[in-house]
């Protein structure tokens, strides 16, 4: 998979793809993560990418030419454009079972008071990572491809994610590791039985639990 990321900050990116998990899968060639800033496209003498909205209005909008000239010079047939915004769609890990299967990613990170709406008809998608305002896309291009790069074959065990909350519409069940007893607090009995089918039924029991107690909402699905 190749992503590209459209942002006029790519400082905020340095270090962020280069530790653990997306950096093994960035060296083993499963992704391929690039950071292009889009004021290098600008055709303004200045470099402008911001200007005053129509209607007049606080703050400045991002402008089109920077994004569409960046976006049309790395789009293929093979593209999906995503933009990220506060009123796009709520990111979901289905969303990123989906994404996962695409062959090239490219994000649009907006900034200052927002972009000019006619850059929403370069996009495939408009994703939201919640309902929250943050000062630009940058940090829900970060969070997203983090949960795509994951699933990308090979990077880690399948085993690790079958069971991911969220799967199913299910929260994930309670794992523990040595010791058996930490401070007075002990490893469920069944975990220690050796029984798998007893094993089994208790975790999905407590996912069910859990789900209940802090999640409804995802049962009523
Ligand atoms: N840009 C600003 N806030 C955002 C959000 N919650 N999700 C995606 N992009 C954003």
């Amino acid at each position: 998979m190749k992503i590209d990321i459209l942002t006029l900050f790519p400082e905020m990116f340095e270090n962020v793809f280069s530790s653990s998990i997306i950096k093994r899968a960035i060296n083993q060639k499963k992704v391929k993560i690039k950071i292009h800033n889009f004021r290098d496209y600008s055709i303004d003498l200045h470099h402008k990418v911001d200007d005053t909205p129509y209607g007049g209005g606080a703050g400045m909008v991002l402008t089109c030419q920077p994004i569409f000239d960046c976006v049309e010079s790395l789009k293929t047939k093979d593209s999906k454009v995503i933009l990220l915004t506060p009123d796009g769609i709520p990111y979901k890990q289905e969303i990123a079972y989906n994404l996962s299967k695409e062959k090239h990613l490219i994000f649009i990170c907006g900034h200052y008071e927002g972009f000019d709406e006619r850059i929403r008809s370069l996009c495939d998608l408009q994703l939201s990572i919640g309902d929250y305002i943050l000062t630009g896309g940058e940090f829900a291009s970060m969070v997203i491809t983090d949960s795509i790069v994951r699933l990308l074959p090979g990077v880690i065990e399948e085993e690790s994610h079958k069971n991911d909350s969220f799967n199913n519409n299910l929260l994930d069940y309670p794992t523990y590791t040595k010791p058996r007893n930490f401070r007075g607090m002990e490893v469920p009995e069944v975990l220690l039985s050796g029984d798998h089918k007893k094993i089994e039924e208790y975790r999905r029991l407590e996912s069910i639990k859990k789900t209940q107690s802090r999640r409804p909402d995802l049962l009523e699905k």
